[in-house]
């Protein structure tokens, strides 16, 4: 097995078209369909958007304006108001869905609950009046630390309801991110739970959140709300912690949801860059919800008798957009997951998609890598034949593990939906509608019907068919990020300006790379930028950098990604000690620790390697080219001619 290579990528020719039976019972029906409603989208996408939400969205008030475009700044749905968690659940309740599972959570070990859209809306309507007894308004924002447990889902809907804005931070961050975020966003109230189960380990969640608000660090923060998961005991702080269970019986169930103005903020949520420390990105209200919600609808053909499982984290994009709120808008049955991957249960999801009779399961190539390597055993010993589509996301797949998984768990007669989009883009931006587009493994295929995307240089000019270049989106779309939170210079210098607006046409740099291919097909092929992505999970390699730095061993770091066969790449660091210090293997499980205690267990490095110097040009700039080049273990060939110092070089190729 081995990641994607250019060669194995270049070479793929193969080819696979939609069932037929699929395709007859779905909305979109053939490529032909889908390149007409792509040509309708492209030749007015605000008409197209526009025609969508009236048909597909509950509004309280209908807007003025469909899009308000000043760029880099969009505003859709001027003047309209509405609600997504109306949407995702109060306007069911007048259907027979009523009494349909909404939610269905399997937990570990061994718990599991089903909620109805009717249970589900009175939860979320509880927790409302929870959030505003203590004082949480319109307009405020919400921290959200949670294991993968149903109130993670209901707390985000319940700050929906009343409108503030929520930002997730994913359960697997130390107390030290947590905080940084905290205070970002000047949360004023933290729901988290006493702990969770991870890989057969319970997380103590709420020590974290103790760490993270210690010493009035976060001081925006007046409230922490606990859900009771594992029933270890912790330490409630009086006047400032309180008992979710204990709230939620007192409160009353009736909370109409808020009409919110469709550019309203819904919600925060960090992610990292090639500079600086994470960027909170925003997301509003009705563009998100429509976008969320039609890519849910289209992408996987989703249907009333569907039961969708997303295997992702509720802390991530994805686990917004595709556990939340892009199927309960639907009126899916959306399953919930609480335990990952892990030698000890090397079955695990095949028993979810079995219990469930799970017909749509979407998850990461990571995830996918892991269970090749498990063996085909597992899922072979369960039966898997209610499954009729899959879906990946988070990286490229590459062709073996696509074809895996194709053969292995779709039985070959279930199509991949391989779905490019981002933190920042809200929603799928490149995938294939399971219904309708022929898929070629590894290609995301085609853009959503409504997306502009091109492969360009840095001058914007569009690139030759087959030949690589900078992935942009040349429209704006419902659910692009409209800014970062507090730093809309960030937002222009970090989307808008890479490559300059193009015959007056602002172009989206997505930081990624891609080629086009003769049959307009886009194949990812990875960051451009200092992002790398270890397990599907994004981090920037100057944080880490920085989080080497506090410690006080550390003169200089240099972090860069090296291919790694299950997580697709890994950290690798290069680092340089303070004088007293001297290189040892307990110093690099330290580092290794500190690291871990500064961002999360997901930017441990995998590999530290000391150094006298950096290699670096004679302007001082550190050449990452070739620290890359280093951790992959290959040669180093191509000019080194920049290069300050030859002789670093060498002695880092020794240290090998
Ligand atoms: O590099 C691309 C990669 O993940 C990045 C976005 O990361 P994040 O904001 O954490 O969102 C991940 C889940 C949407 C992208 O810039 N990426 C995401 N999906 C794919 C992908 N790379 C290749 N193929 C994909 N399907």
């Amino acid at each position: 097995m081995s990641n994607p290579t250019i060669e194995s990528i270049l070479n793929e020719k193969r080819l696979f078209q939609p069932p037929a039976e699929l395709s007859a019972q779905a909305e979109i029906k053939s490529f032909a369909e889908y390149e007409a409603l792509y040509a309708k989208a492209k030749a007015d996408p605000a008409a197209f958007w526009a025609e969508l939400a009236e048909r597909e969205l509950h509004w309280f008030q209908k807007w003025d304006t469909t899009l308000d475009w000043q760029p880099p700044f969009a505003k859709w749905f001027v003047g309209g108001k509405l609600n997504i968690s109306y949407n995702c659940l109060d306007r069911h309740l007048t259907t027979w869905r009523k009494n349909k599972a909404a939610l269905i959570w399997e937990g570990e070990p061994g718990d599991s609950r089903t909620l109805t859209y009717a249970q589900l809306h009175r939860e979320v309507c509880q927790m409302a009046n929870v959030l505003k007894n203590l004082g949480v308004h319109k307009g405020d924002r919400v921290g959200i630390y949670m294991p993968m447990i149903p109130e993670a889902a209901i707390a985000m809907l319940a700050c929906a309801r009343i409108g503030a804005a929520h930002s997730v931070v994913f359960g697997g961050f130390s107390a030290e991110a947590l905080r940084d975020r905290l205070v970002d966003a000047e949360a004023k109230l933290v729901i988290t739970a006493d702990g969770g189960f991870r890989k057969d380990k319970v997380v103590a969640l709420k020590e974290q959140v103790d760490n993270a608000l210690a010493n009035n660090a976060a001081p925006s923060v007046k409230n922490v709300l606990v859900v009771q998961r594992t029933k270890e005991p912790i330490h409630m702080e009086a006047g400032r912690d309180r008992w979710w269970h204990e709230l939620q019986a007192e409160a009353s169930a009736d909370c109409p949801a808020e009409p919110m103005d469709s550019e309203d903020t819904l919600f925060i949520l960090y992610t990292s860059g090639s500079t600086g420390k994470p960027k909170g990105v925003v997301h509003t209200t009705g563009g998100y919800n429509l976008y969320t919600h039609m890519t849910a609808k289209w992408t996987f053909d989703l249907k009333d008798t569907d039961v969708y499982w997303c295997t992702a984290d509720v802390g991530w994009i994805t686990g917004h957009s595709y556990i939340v709120y892009g199927p309960l808008s639907n009126g899916a049955t959306t399953v919930m997951y609480e335990g990952v991957p892990r030698p000890s249960n090397p079955g695990c999801f095949w028993d979810v998609i079995e219990k469930y009779g799970v017909t749509i399961f979407y998850t990461a190539p990571t995830a996918i890598r892991t269970f090749i390597k498990m063996g085909e055993q597992h899922p072979n010993a369960r039966n898997l034949s209610s499954l009729r589509i899959l879906g990946t996301v988070g990286e490229p797949i590459n062709p073996e593990a696509w074809m895996w998984y194709h053969q292995v768990i779709g039985k070959e007669r279930c199509p991949i939906v391989d779905t490019w989009w981002q933190t920042e883009t809200g929603g799928f931006m490149i995938a294939p509608l399971a219904s309708a587009t022929p898929t070629k493994p590894g290609s995301a295929t085609r853009p959503f019907p409504g997306i502009l995307a091109d492969v360009v240089d840095l001058d914007g000019n569009p690139a030759p068919d087959n030949e690589g270049g900078y992935l942009v989106i040349t429209h704006p779309w419902p659910s692009m990020l409209r800014t970062v939170y507090g730093d809309a210079d960030r937002f222009r210098k970090t989307y808008w300006e890479h490559i300059p607006p193009k015959d007056g046409k602002y172009l989206y740099f997505a930081g990624d790379g891609a080629r086009r291919d003769e049959d307009g097909y886009f194949w990812i092929m990875g960051r451009v930028d200092d992002v790398i992505s270890v397990s599907g999970h994004r981090l920037g390699t100057m944080e880490i950098e920085s989080a080497l730095v506090s410690h006080p061993a550390v003169a200089e770091a240099a972090v860069v990604g090296c291919p790694d066969e299950l997580k697709g790449e890994d950290v690798f660091a290069f680092v340089t000690l303070e004088g007293t210090y001297t290189a040892s293997d307990a110093l690099k499980d330290e580092l290794k620790k500190h690291v871990v205690g500064e961002i999360g267990a997901i930017a441990r490095p995998g590999e530290i390697r000391f150094a006298d110097a950096l290699p670096k040009t004679r302007s001082g700039k550190i050449m990452r080219r070739l620290l890359r080049t280093l951790a992959s273990g290959a040669e180093i060939s191509g000019d080194t001619s920049t290069l300050e110092d030859r002789t670093v070089l060498d002695a880092l190729r020794e240290e090998r």
